[in-house]
Formats: C-alpha cells, sequence, structure tokens
C-alpha cells in the first residue's frame, strides 16, 4: 500500500501535507518524537467578545509518552485536544503529528485523517447506546479495508484484551460506567492511532475503576502508545510520564 495518496471515498491525501522532512531540524532529538505543537493559538470570537483559549502552546510529544494536561477549568485543556483532534480550527500555529501537518489538510479530508491518526476517549464515554460492546467497537474500523470478520476480530480481541470478554453482547447500558469506558479504550484503539486524546476520562467513575483505566493507559504507554489525557486528578496525573499545566492558556511544562 502506498504510503500516500491513498483513495478513499473519491479523496486523496496529497503529499506535501507530509511533513517528514521537518524532523530533519530536530536533529538527534527529532527520534521518537510522535508530535510536535508549534505557536499554536485558539482565540473564540463571539461579537465583540474575543476568548484566547490558547496562546502560542509549544510542546513536543514523544511516541509512548503518557503526557497529563492540567489546569483550572476553562483554562484551555479541552480546547487544546479539540485543536490536536482536528475538531476545532485553530487561530495560528501548527500540529505536527505522525509527519503530516494537522493544521494544513483540507477540510474534507480531516474525518479520514482524524480515523486514522487519532483515537479519542470522552468523559461520558460517547458509545452508541443501540449497538454491543462489540458492534461499537467494530463500526469505529468500518471505512478500514479490514474484512467485516477480521474487524470483528479485532474488535474481539481488544476488548477481550480490555477484560471485556464475556461482555461482549452487553449494550452501553448494560454495562458499569467502567466497563463503558474500556469499550471506549478499545474504540480509541481500534485504528492503531499515532494518538489518543482522553479528555477527563476518569471523571465519572470510581477509585477503584479509575486506577484500572489508569493502569491500561501505562500498559499502553509501555508497549508504544502515545496518550494524552486530560484531568484534574492530582492521582491520575502522578502515574503519568509528564505533566503539562494550563493556566488561562499559556502552558507550563513539568
Ligand atoms: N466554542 C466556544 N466558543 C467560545 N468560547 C469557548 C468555546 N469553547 C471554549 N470556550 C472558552 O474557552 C476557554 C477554555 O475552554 P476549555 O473548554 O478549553 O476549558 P477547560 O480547561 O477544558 O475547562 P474544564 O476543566 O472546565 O473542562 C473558556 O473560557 C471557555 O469559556
Ligand atoms: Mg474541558
Amino acid at each position: 500500500m502506498p504510503e500516500t495518496g491513498t483513495e478513499e471515498e473519491g479523496l486523496v491525501i496529497p503529499r506535501n501535507l507530509k511533513v517528514e522532512e521537518n524532523r530533519g531540524n530536530m536533529g538527534n532529538e527529532g527520534a521518537g518524537i510522535i508530535m510536535q505543537v508549534e505557536n499554536l493559538s485558539k482565540t473564540y470570537s463571539q461579537g465583540k467578545i474575543s476568548v484566547h483559549a490558547l496562546r502560542c502552546a509549544c510542546i513536543t510529544v514523544r511516541k509512548g509518552e503518557l503526557l497529563a494536561i492540567m489546569g483550572p477549568s476553562g483554562s484551555g485543556k479541552s480546547t487544546l485536544l479539540a485543536l490536536i483532534g482536528t475538531l476545532e480550527k485553530a487561530t495560528e500555529g501548527r500540529i505536527i503529528l505522525d509527519g503530516t501537518d494537522l493544521t494544513s489538510v483540507p477540510e474534507k479530508l480531516l474525518p479520514r485523517v482524524r480515523r486514522e491518526k487519532i483515537g479519542f476517549i470522552f468523559q461520558h464515554y460517547n458509545l452508541i447506546p443501540t449497538l454491543s460492546a462489540l458492534e461499537n467497537v467494530e463500526l469505529s474500523m468500518r471505512f478500514s479495508r479490514m474484512p467485516k470478520k477480521e474487524r470483528e476480530e479485532r474488535a474481539k480481541a481488544l476488548l477481550e484484551k480490555l477484560g471485556l470478554g464475556d461482555r461482549l453482547s452487553h449494550k452501553p447500558s448494560e454495562l458499569s460506567g467502567g466497563e463503558q469506558q474500556r469499550v471506549s479504550i478499545a474504540r480509541a484503539l481500534a485504528n492503531k492511532p499515532a494518538v489518543i486524546l482522553a479528555d477527563e476520562p476518569t471523571g465519572e467513575v470510581d477509585s477503584k475503576t479509575r486506577d484500572s483505566i489508569v493502569r491500561t493507559f501505562k500498559e499502553l504507554s509501555e508497549k508504544g502508545q502515545t496518550i494524552l489525557v486530560v484531568t484534574h486528578d492530582p492521582e491520575v496525573a502522578k502515574e503519568c510520564s509528564r505533566v503539562l499545566r494550563i493556566t488561562d492558556g499559556v502552558i507550563k511544562d513539568y
């Protein structure tokens, strides 16, 4: 399969969106870097009011990092994830993820780039209520070239790995909060994303379930999965390999 220019729905990702050569600027430091956020800003404008939700953020993330993002309510944490997740457009700056400049991907190609490179985990799980655990995970691979049987096998294997082998046909309403979050982790992993973005993934669960979710994140990160996790919980942050703190849209790296 060619590295770029694969067709889907009549769309082709142009070669010039690949920016592998930029890694050359990073010298030896470039090895192992999966994401580079450069001077990223987001200003929301509503009439005469401008909210500077993110100001000139620069972040370098290495493959396999488990990175916590902390800060007070309204400081810009979800905005940062929404920009990296290509759900919002940056006002200024660039995001290079796995060799692709996300900020110059044309609108119509964004769903595909999002699907292939990014896994999302939300506080409220966002599973499809009418589908089983297995179907929720399988559905996220429906645009891949994998045959249905293989997609089902992969979904089953992921759910089994997350301890849900005996819950495959349960609907979200038949699962506990922690189990639903594990289904959403399996879904996020399904397309082997370059990065997983988790916005307060343990916000709704008890401390035991939180600890098991964090353990899962650590195991994934040890195997090379890069994960960014927004959290208010110091117990989650202390298990991460690094903590970014945001105040009023400004990032401090610890
Ligand atoms: N779509 C929007 N339009 C206008 N302003 C917005 C929008 N989304 C967020 N904001 C503003 O941007 C700032 C940052 O919001 P953001 O959601 O990133 O905060 P947060 O750090 O995730 O907070 P929380 O911990 O409460 O989830 C806030 O002042 C918020 O009011
Ligand atoms: Mg938020």
